[in-house]
């Protein structure tokens, strides 16, 4: 398997212990490879308003975005020491898919021994797009 979804996975671990999850005690953190080389990690940050809680998938586009990152993402990790095989949620499949030139992009998740690698194609078949 490719070192570098060890590394995004080892990231992702990382960045799990940053999250603040006051309400669900459910941690998450992820890792994002774009195109350019760079990395971006987050985490999931809750609100007592509870609908107001953004995941880790999303908060590490985010912090990409918000850090000039212009090109596409290759590769996401995503890591919960509260459960394996922490699959994204609907909404970040959609924000992945906004972020991915195509859909053979590669979710990396810790399985029971080793790692788990998805496409999105896999993950979010005929996500929504608006017209060119
Ligand atoms: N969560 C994520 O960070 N990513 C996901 O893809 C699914 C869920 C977070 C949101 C919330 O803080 C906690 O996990 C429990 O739902």
């Amino acid at each position: 398997m490719d070192k570098i979804y060890y590394e995004l996975l080892e990231q992702a671990k990382e960045a799990s212990k940053k999250a603040y999850a006051k309400y669900s005690n459910f941690f998450v953190g992820a890792c994002a490879l774009f195109e350019s080389g760079e990395k971006f990690c987050g985490c999931n940050i809750e609100n007592a308003s509870y609908g107001l809680t953004i995941c880790a998938e999303r908060v590490a586009i985010s912090n990409a975005i918000a850090n000039g990152e212009k090109s596409a993402i290759k590769a996401i990790a995503i890591y919960s020491p509260n459960q394996k095989l922490c699959f994204p949620c609907g909404a970040c499949r959609q924000w992945l898919s906004e972020f991915a030139t195509n859909d053979d992009i590669k979710i990396i998740l810790e399985d029971e021994n080793d790692i788990k690698v998805q496409t999105l194609k896999e993950l979010f078949p005929c996500g929504f797009k608006l017209n060119d």
